[in-house]
């Protein structure tokens, strides 16, 4: 796959200005199992699919000048799904390190990786930080691989990485604010999401970037994650860009 490394912001959505475009966009990819049984295809069939609507999605982001996509393609709570089924992810996930990294990397495509790794196998781990590890000094889109993630395990390694600062006397209390927060979460370093897309029609957040979202705006749609593609994607900007964000202001009409 190839993502356009000189951004192109004049691609479909060129009548929204740059100002109003989110730079970063967050997607819940729901539904390939609902996709796949719905045509009487095995739940897999789906998550295959779901593979390739991923790669329109990051190829559309870097031609319509997104600065950050982050991707939940794995959560800390999907390890209790069947084991056929999280076998089946782990090997879609390798496959795609293995197939996409090196097309990713000539794109300058920047991948980080976020969520637990104690605990992970070695081989997937391996993976993991070779993808980070090639793609570190890349300047184009930011694709952030939301993998063993859940926002309340990040949130409780966070707060325990700040209480050994603070036992070890590099940290006062007083000094702990919301940036001591955000800095030792996986994001540090990376602006929260301003939109995040959740498919399948779903309406919640599923543990996803739950300190990170407090002014993101949240498109849901109907369509399958395997269905979701470059016109989804920019119906979903089109929203956001009709939305006046205030973050707990006022709207500058009514001042
Ligand atoms: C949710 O749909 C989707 C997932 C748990 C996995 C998402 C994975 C992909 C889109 C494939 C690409 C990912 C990698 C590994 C890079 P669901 O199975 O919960 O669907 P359902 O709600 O209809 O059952």
């Amino acid at each position: 796959m190839s993502v356009s490394p000189n951004r192109d912001p004049q691609a479909s959505v060129e009548e929204t200005s740059d100002a109003k475009r989110p730079r970063h966009v967050a997607f819940i990819m729901d539904g390939n199992g609902r996709w796949a049984t719905s045509r009487g295809l095995p739940r897999t069939e789906g998550h295959r699919k779901g593979l390739q609507a991923l790669r329109k999605v990051i190829r559309h982001a870097g031609e319509i000048g997104i600065e950050t996509v982050t991707i939940y393609s794995f959560s800390s709570e999907n390890w209790n799904r069947p084991e056929t089924e999280v076998t089946f992810l782990m090997g879609l996930l390798r496959r795609f390190v293995q197939r996409d990294l090196s097309e990713l990397h000539k794109s300058n495509v920047r991948i980080r990786i976020i969520g637990g790794r104690d605990d992970l196998e070695p081989g997937i781990l391996a993976l993991l930080q070779e993808a980070e590890d090639l793609t570190r000094s890349n300047t184009g889109l930011n694709l952030v691989v939301a993998f063993n993630y859940g926002a309340r395990d990040e949130i409780v390694r966070g707060v325990k990485a700040i209480a050994a600062q603070v036992a070890g006397g590099e940290l006062s209390l007083d000094d702990i604010s919301e940036k001591t927060i955000s800095n030792n979460l996986d994001t540090a370093g990376l602006r929260d999401p301003d939109l995040i897309v959740r498919t399948s029609g779903e309406m919640r957040l599923s543990n996803f970037l739950l300190w990170q979202a407090a002014y993101t705006e949240f498109y849901f749609c109907d369509l399958y994650w395997p269905d979701f593609d470059e016109n989804a994607f920019d119906e979903a900007i089109a929203y956001f860009c009709r939305r006046e964000r205030r973050y707990g202001g006022l709207d500058a009409k009514a001042l």
